[in-house]
């Protein structure tokens, strides 16, 4: 098959990637022409583990929408949709696409148009709408994705299941053909109205939110009752009903995904006059996660952060990704400065431009002189630091570990103050 994606952001450039290693004609169109030419020579503008070991010659990048080849078979627009200030998806990145696909597609091109892009329900029937005023005969389906960063590929080659949104069913068979090289690994193929699968995105992404805050929050409790956070987790996961996965608790979640997806859903529900009290509380409960994680630091170093030297170890919104947006760690941080704490930062690929801010080119470097180590995105290396000479290194011998990702018992005999999550040693 023959496929296009407008826009190379993490979700565009993944799918492309793999969609040709599946063997289809794949062309990634971006206006962005740094990123294009970047592509072109064989380097990949984001971090996604082992993506570039999929490259290959299926694959054509272009900066003009005029280069689509007229022998497409479904364009797939995977633009971004941030939020706006009212909460609400901001959906002019897509129309914008549609708007340029009119413009350079001829007006009897019937080619299939697939969301990609986490959109609110019922933005695909204005799409429709919208391209029938304009006299255009591109047809719409709905394809919401579900790739983490980090483990994009993993989760597009063994995917839970294919999410197709369908207005007419004679136009499935374009969708069916592209990923059939997944449907007869029996991966399953759901298949709705456009509506219900945009509906179905919203959803996933807010239930997976939901219990994050909810393990949260019982790690709050696990410390005040000396309760264990890790085996309470485990205890619970192991009912298949509840399911072990994202019940980790953390500093809260963040990235792209999540808060806005949220906050889109929760908008919408005010914009239809239906209570949302489970998402308004999972948003606030995530609001205030980062205020409690830092007044847990202060609560370590004695209670002022005030000319506290902090070493932040990962600014990323978790392991596996250079994305800060919304990360727990980047709004510590601002938090921990705003009580005049003084921070040093490492993180393995991540960055910050944020002012004042010292950054370290190791994690070593950045614990000289530290009152207190924070670890707060789990990159898998900070496990095995050098903790008898990051000790001799610190002021202050306290590592506050956000994660639980660091071996209490031996960091606690090496003489340090530990203070995990949830963990009755707090
Ligand atoms: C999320 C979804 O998992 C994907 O299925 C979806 O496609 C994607 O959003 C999207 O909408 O594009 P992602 O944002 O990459 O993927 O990150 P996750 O791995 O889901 O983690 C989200 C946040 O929750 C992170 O801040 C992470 O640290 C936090 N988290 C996750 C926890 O604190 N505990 C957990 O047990 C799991």
């Amino acid at each position: 098959m023959n496929i296009t994606f407008i826009g190379t952001g993490y979700v565009g450039l993944v799918s492309g990637v793999m969609m040709s290693y599946f063997g289809h004609n794949v062309t990634c169109l971006d206006t962005n022409h740094t990123k294009i030419s970047q592509l072109k020579s064989g380097r990949l503008p984001i971090y996604e583990p082992g993506l570039e070991n999929y490259l290959n010659s299926k694959i054509k990048f272009i900066d003009q929408y005029q280069d689509i080849p007229t022998a497409t078979d479904a364009v797939f627009i995977t633009v971004g949709t941030p939020s706006l200030p009212s909460g609400e998806a901001d959906l002019s990145y897509i129309f914008g696409a549609i708007d340029n696909l009119i413009e350079c597609l001829k007006t009897d091109s019937n080619i299939l148009t697939v969301i990609k892009s986490t959109v609110p329900p019922g933005t695909c029937k204005k799409i429709e709408d919208y391209l029938a005023k304009k006299g255009s005969r591109l047809k719409v389906a709905a394809n919401p994705e579900f790739l983490r960063e980090g483990k994009a590929i993993e989760d597009f080659l063994h995917p839970d299941r294919i999410v197709i949104g369908i207005d007419n069913p004679q136009d499935l068979r374009v969708l069916e053909n592209i990923y059939q090289p997944l449907t007869k690994k029996n991966i399953p193929l759901v298949v709705t109205d456009s509506v219900t699968a945009e509906m179905i995105k919203y959803a996933s992404n807010s239930f997976l939110a939901a219990k994050v805050a909810f393990i949260n929050e019982m790690a709050d409790l696990c410390e005040v009752v000396n309760a264990d956070i890790e085996k309470l987790a485990y205890g619970i996961g192991l009912d298949h009903r509840i399911g072990k996965d994202f019940l980790k608790a953390g500093p809260g979640f963040g990235g792209s995904c999540f808060p806005k997806d949220i906050l889109a859903l929760s908008t919408l529900t005010k914009k239809y006059k239906i209570d949302s009290l489970v998402l308004d509380s999972v948003i606030q409960a995530n609001k205030i996660r980062t205020d409690n994680m830092v007044d847990k630091i202060s609560r370590a170093v004695g209670g002022n952060l005030k000319g506290k030297n902090i070493t932040i170890l990962g600014l990323a919104f978790k392991a596996g990704t250079d994305d800060v947006r919304s990360s727990p760690a980047i709004k510590i941080i601002e938090l921990l400065q705003a009580q005049k704490a003084h921070i040093t930062t490492y993180d393995p690929i991540a960055k910050t431009d944020l002012a004042e801010v010292k950054i370290a080119a190791s994690a070593n470097e950045a614990c000289d002189n530290a009152d207190a180590l924070v670890v707060v995105t789990e990159w898998p290396e900070f496990k095995n630091l050098d903790f008898e000479k990051i000790y001799k290194m610190m002021k202050n011998k306290i590592i506050i570990d956000l994660r639980n990702m660091l071996d209490s018992h031996t960091l606690t005999a090496m003489g340090f103050k530990y203070y995990g999550v949830g963990i009755p040693s707090c």
